[in-house]
């Protein structure tokens, strides 16, 4: 069997800033080819860092990273061949109608006029935005313009696409198709895809491997579903007030206690059964002088796992 080809690789990449900003500190990624990756992470994290050094705009203070086989620093061109990139913000231009943006796109990259003409033809269906192709762009709406945008980081035909926060801003309705697009991508055309996103349901949706990235660190990586279930089968969210630090060692000492953190108010305890469990954790609760004013049983979801492996809760500051 052919080994894994890993597409995207990087080791100990770090980037600082001027001003002493340490926005990647030491990022290693491995993304073998036809997957998705997602790198989730809140802001600053160093999601956008990560891809403007992969997409060759801004370069590594220290560390190495290739994409499709060739280095970002020494062959930049190489991979901007192989490459489409999709910005957080859009930089779509207002003036210009979804076909002229997509034109002016393509004919920047050195595609001739007619390949142009029927790639855009194509990527208007995909996305579908045909019916809005000849209107200004300054015209659409949020959900209209990740979807142009990601009509232009198509129009070259990439091996691999990155997207940094393709839904952001969005409602639920244009996101689930924004997914889906994606989701094509990836079966129907054997693209790469390394996309960024906060939310974390789109990493649970869409990724095979995610990702956390904390302060330009990756603080915990694989798929979601062996993310998630490293934090136990439920998680006890029990809200009060008292003694905490005694509540925590008791319950961290049981073996059906996979991990238990403070958090906002509540103890979050996961455990094997929440149900099977409820009733010893409530009663230690007790005996530790610790006040329960409410208790649920919850699915542990990725935020438990960034609480988990930082300790601190998943929000954007
Ligand atoms: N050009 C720059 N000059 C100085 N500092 C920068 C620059 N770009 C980013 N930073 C800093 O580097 C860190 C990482 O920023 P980055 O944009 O990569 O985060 P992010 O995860 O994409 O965040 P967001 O979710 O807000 O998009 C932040 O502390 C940010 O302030
Ligand atoms: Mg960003």
């Amino acid at each position: 069997m052919e080994a894994t080809k890993n597409v995207i690789l990087t080791q100990g990449l770090t980037k600082r800033y001027s001003g002493d900003v340490l926005a990647l500190a030491g990022v290693d990624l491995a993304v073998p080819a036809n997957s998705i990756y997602a790198l989730l992470g809140p802001n600053g994290a160093g999601k956008t860092t990560t891809i403007s050094i992969l997409t060759t705009l801004a370069q590594p203070t220290e560390g190495t990273a290739q994409v499709a086989g060739f280095d970002v620093v020494r062959q930049p061109g190489e991979v901007r061949r192989r490459i489409g990139v999709t910005f957080q913000e859009t930089v779509l231009d207002v003036d210009l109608t979804g076909r002229q943006a997509l034109m002016y796109h393509g004919r920047l990259y050195g595609l001739n006029k007619t390949t142009c003409a029927k790639k855009i033809g194509e990527l208007l269906a995909l996305v579908e935005l045909e019916s809005a192709a000849d209107r200004r762009v300054g015209t659409y709406s949020g959900g209209m313009k990740r979807r142009l945008e990601l009509a232009r980081g198509l129009m070259t035909e990439p091996e691999i696409l990155f997207l940094d926060e393709p839904t952001l801003g969005l409602d639920p309705q244009n996101r689930a198709g924004i997914w889906n697009y994606i989701r094509d991508l990836k079966a129907e055309r054997g693209m790469t895809l390394l996309m960024t996103t906060h939310y974390m349901d789109e990493a649970e949706q869409l990724a095979d491997q995610v990702g956390i990235i904390d302060h330009g660190r990756i603080v915990a990586e694989g798929s979601p579903k062996q993310l998630v279930e490293q934090m136990g089968a439920d998680v006890l969210r029990i809200h009060g007030q008292g003694e905490k630090t005694a509540f925590l060692d008791r319950a961290q000492a049981l073996p059906f206690v996979e991990n238990a953190i403070w958090a906002n108010g509540s103890m979050n305890i996961g455990v094997d059964s929440g149900n099977k469990r409820l009733v010893e954790i409530v009663q230690i609760a007790g005996e530790t002088g610790f006040a329960i004013d409410e208790v649920s049983v919850t699915k542990p979801s990725l935020g438990d796992v960034f609480l988990q492996v930082t300790g601190h809760q998943f929000r954007d500051e």
